[in-house]
């Protein structure tokens, strides 16, 4: 998008570099000049609040690396040494493993807020697919990350999720031997999962350029979903305006994450991880992290072969396909959804079944810290159910008889019209009048 950009070189050095290779212009373009849509609300605030997320554990990742021993005999025993030994590295830790958590929690509020404005509606497919993507690495880092310390629940969790492989027919069990690196999960495991923890992160970083260079192709998507049409009357800088308002959400963002780190560094993981991995004692609840039980419900709501006539498909293999297929309707989601109106403001009745998938989704949570018995496995099956009715039947069906809202002409409209609302005089200036923005 175009707009608001004149950048000059003013120094002997800028107008150097500017011929050779334009790094400040770039910056300049994409991160002060570039026109963002000007009522932006603080959940737009989120990308800003994760592209900082992923270098605090980039940065304290690598600090805790220096310190840690991939090895089944001294994992355990360097972490604890790092807590009480390694200058600070008690906090260094906290930092990385809420940040884990924190991470989730942002991601799951900037995919949300994806699936409110229908931010994956044309153009912005590819954008949204890269999303998509950098999720599932994110799924895979912390899997290989929580096995790292080496306690009960890395090692049974290791040995529950790296089974699953063991359903592909076939070559299964292959499979899970090559990911095992032997007969169990045992060293080599660990030290292939210590060297992709390490390295997913940065295929992290490198599909966020891509999905942020996506984003400047197409520009953002706004909560009345109406694209811009008047750069000058529709937009704003995105330096003060997006930067500040970044700025604000990520200082709360920041303190809800420094009380998880200083206050309650253990409230989100399970005191049996502080009981060495023993291969010979399992434990009585094998759970995941919190951001994993909603899939991991998922997982265990297959309790039965499914008959195909031709073919039976067995209930392990079932919910493993299930779980995948889970993540993946997500990257069809921009053609399954019909409606030819993106945000949700304006799609009254999209608005309950929103609402009513966030509870299914919450629910399947819950139904994932449950023990797999009777009226839970129920229950998850129910909530599969609707879990995939909402992409499959709600989206595609939904679009096709709602009648939407009436949209505005414009964003800048749309802006006046809430402040008209407000009682606030309304002049000919007003819409190009930064200071609305929000
Ligand atoms: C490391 C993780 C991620 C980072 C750093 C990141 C970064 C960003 C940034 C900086 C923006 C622009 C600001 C904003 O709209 O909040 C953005 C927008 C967007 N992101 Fe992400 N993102 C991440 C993960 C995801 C995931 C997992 C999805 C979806 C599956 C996703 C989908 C989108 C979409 C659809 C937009 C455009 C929103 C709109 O214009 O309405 N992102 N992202």
């Amino acid at each position: 998008m175009q707009g608001h950009s004149h950048y000059v070189p003013t120094s002997g050095i800028g107008k150097w570099m500017d011929t050779r290779l334009p790094l400040p212009r770039l910056v300049y373009d994409s991160f002060i000049a570039y026109p963002v849509p000007r009522n932006l609300n603080y959940f737009y605030t989120f990308g800003a609040i994760l592209s900082f997320m992923l270098v605090a554990q980039i940065v304290t990742g690598v600090v805790l690396a220096m310190h840690y021993t991939a090895h089944v005999d001294l994992a355990f025993n360097s972490i604890e040494k790092i807590m009480r030994d390694v200058n600070y590295g008690w906090m260094i830790r906290y930092l990385h493993s809420n940040g884990a958590s924190m991470f989730f929690i942002a991601v799951y509020v900037h995919m949300f807020r994806g699936l409110y404005y229908g931010s994956y509606k044309a153009p912005r497919e590819v954008l949204w697919i890269l999303g998509v993507i950098i999720y599932l690495l994110m799924m895979a880092t912390a899997f290989l990350g929580y096995v790292l310390p080496w306690g009960q629940m890395s090692l049974w969790g290791a040995v529950v999720i790296t089974n699953l492989f063991s359903a592909i027919p076939l070559v299964g069990p292959t499979v899970v031997e090559f990911l095992w690196g032997g007969y169990s999960v045992d060293n080599p495991t660990l030290n292939r999962f210590f060297s992709l923890h390490y390295l997913l992160p940065f295929m992290i970083a490198g599909v966020v350029v891509l999905h942020v260079w996506a984003l400047h192709v197409t520009g953002q998507n706004n909560p009345t979903g109406v694209e811009v049409k008047d750069v000058k009357k529709d937009t704003v800088p995105f330096t003060p305006y997006a930067t500040l308002k970044d700025a604000v959400g990520l200082i709360f963002f920041m303190i809800l994450f420094m009380w998880f780190a200083f206050f309650q560094p253990n409230y989100l993981g399970h005191a049996v991880n502080y009981v060495p991995a023993d291969p010979l004692v399992t434990p009585p609840h094998i759970v995941p992290e919190w951001y994993f039980l909603p899939f991991y419900a998922i997982l265990r709501a297959i309790t039965f072969d499914i008959n195909l006539i031709i073919f039976t498909i067995p209930s392990k293999l079932g919910g493993v396909l299930a779980m995948f297929a889970a993540i993946a309707v997500l990257a069809f989601l921009p053609w399954l959804d019909t409606s030819k109106v993106k945000s949700t403001a304006y799609r009254p009745l999209h608005k309950q079944f929103f609402w009513a998938f966030v509870v299914v989704c919450v629910m399947l949570g819950w139904l994932g810290s449950k023990p797999a018995e009777y009226p839970y496995t129920v229950l998850s099956l129910i909530f599969t159910g609707l879990y995939f009715a909402y992409f499959l039947v709600v989206l595609p069906l939904l679009g096709l008889f709602e009648t939407p809202r009436q949209l505005p002409a414009s964003i800048a409209d749309a802006v006046l019209a809430k402040t008209k609302k407000a009682g606030a005089p309304v002049t000919a200036g007003a819409a190009a009048a930064p200071q609305t923005k929000g």
